[in-house]
């Protein structure tokens, strides 16, 4: 493979895993943004004109918003729709998948399944908040040196939730670490690659 070509499929890959290149800037017309808050209220509250609505405040990635959602609205659909965050993907929408996989105050969840209400007062950490600028977090590293990925549907999730255990555990075994990422399906069944991926990013985290 020529440099130049080398190059580019390192940039893709970079951009790719901070969560940017598969935006597809989908809308949703039912969701009214009301701009960036500077706190974020624990308690969601009623919208005066439509009591199936609630108006919320919440932090993603250290970015505090106001949003006003159908109560029926889950926290992966206000993400991809309302605050264009689609590196958080929806694969089975009934916690199967883990494509969804985000953290909340800390704690991995899956955001398919969680009332957005319930996300009120919260921080929310999603793939895109991984990177510093440029600077790619050592397990998106780790995912790209390994190429802990194929189609790349399932590797924002997959990321997150070896976030989570390097969090608790920050040299785990590998039997810890495909426990901690069983609830993450990929249907390339790319493991072997993740799971290097995941020691990898173990060793590159403790440096
Ligand atoms: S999309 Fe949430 S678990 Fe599959
Ligand atoms: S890389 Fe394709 S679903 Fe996991």
């Amino acid at each position: 493979m020529a440099n130049d070509d080398r190059e580019k499929l390192s940039v893709s890959r970079r951009a790719f895993l901070k969560g940017g290149a598969l935006a597809t800037g989908a809308l949703s017309s039912t969701l009214i943004p009301l701009g960036p808050a500077e706190g974020a209220d624990r308690a969601p509250e009623a919208t005066d004109l439509d009591p199936r609505r609630s108006k919320i405040e919440l932090k993603v990635n250290g970015v505090a918003y106001r949003v006003d959602v159908p109560n029926t609205t889950t926290l992966a659909t206000l993400l991809r729709e309302e605050l264009h965050l689609t590196g958080t993907k929806v694969g089975c929408d009934r916690m199967q998948c883990g494509a969804c996989t985000v953290h909340v105050n800390g704690r991995s969840v899956y955001s398919c399944t969680v009332p957005a209400v319930d996300a009120a007062g919260t921080e929310v950490l999603t793939i895109e908040g991984l990177a510093k600028g440029d600077t790619l977090h050592p397990i998106q590293q780790a995912f790209v040196e390994h190429s802990g990925f194929q189609c790349g549907f399932c590797t924002s999730g997959q990321i997150m939730s070896t976030k989570a255990l390097l969090d608790r555990n920050p040299q785990p075994t590998e039997d810890e670490a495909r426990q901690a990422l069983s609830g993450n399906l990929c249907r390339c069944s790319a493991y072997k690659k993740i799971l290097e991926s995941v020691m990898t990013a173990s060793r590159l985290s403790r440096a």
